[in-house]
């Protein structure tokens, strides 16, 4: 804020108070293009095994551990979703999060939830459900959704466990 003052202040000092405020948001948000990033968390459960159908069930076995079981297992997952955008003077939002939530329960989190990554998710067919894997798929469908909104999505932050998570931040 502070800096942003002194970048734009010679040029109204002629301004009165109330004039020099909404011009200093305005030209705070929209000119200088200050960016912030929002997140949203949500969460899903489902099940999934990992699994090489090209090795032998031992390599599965030593390569994947537990994860190998054939008869599945579960992870309740959460879903932290980042956003970046200017912040908009007059609501001094960059998004609301309500509609970043609706965005990633419709297109993610409802197609996600109890089901099972390996054979019943449109967007994962034919991939290793890995925490990675999904994090990148789940990039892949939010960003036309969040682009329609006018700003970018920033991660896509998948935790698997309390203790490991994957983050993506997109093609560099
Ligand atoms: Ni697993």
């Amino acid at each position: 804020m502070f800096t942003c003052l002194n970048k734009i202040q010679p040029y109204f000092v002629c301004l009165s108070d109330g004039l020099l405020n909404p011009l200093y948001n305005y030209i705070c948000s929209t000119y200088l293009s200050i960016m912030i990033y929002i997140t949203r968390r949500e969460h899903f459960n489902a099940a999934h095994k990992l699994h090489n159908p090209a090795w032998s069930e031992e390599k599965n076995n030593e390569v994947f551990g537990k994860c190998a079981n054939p008869n599945w297992h579960g992870h309740n997952y959460n879903l932290f979703v980042t956003v970046k955008g200017p912040v908009n003077a007059e609501t001094g939002y960059s998004a609301n999060l309500k509609d970043i939530s609706t965005i990633i329960r419709t297109h993610i989190t409802e197609k996600l939830d109890h089901k099972n990554l390996n054979m019943d998710v449109d967007f994962l067919k034919g991939m290793m459900p890995s925490t990675e894997n999904v994090a990148i798929a789940i990039w892949k469908q939010l960003t036309p959704h969040i682009d329609a909104l006018g700003i970018k999505l920033h991660s896509v932050k998948l935790y698997e466990t309390e203790n490991n998570y994957v983050e993506y931040l997109g093609e560099e």
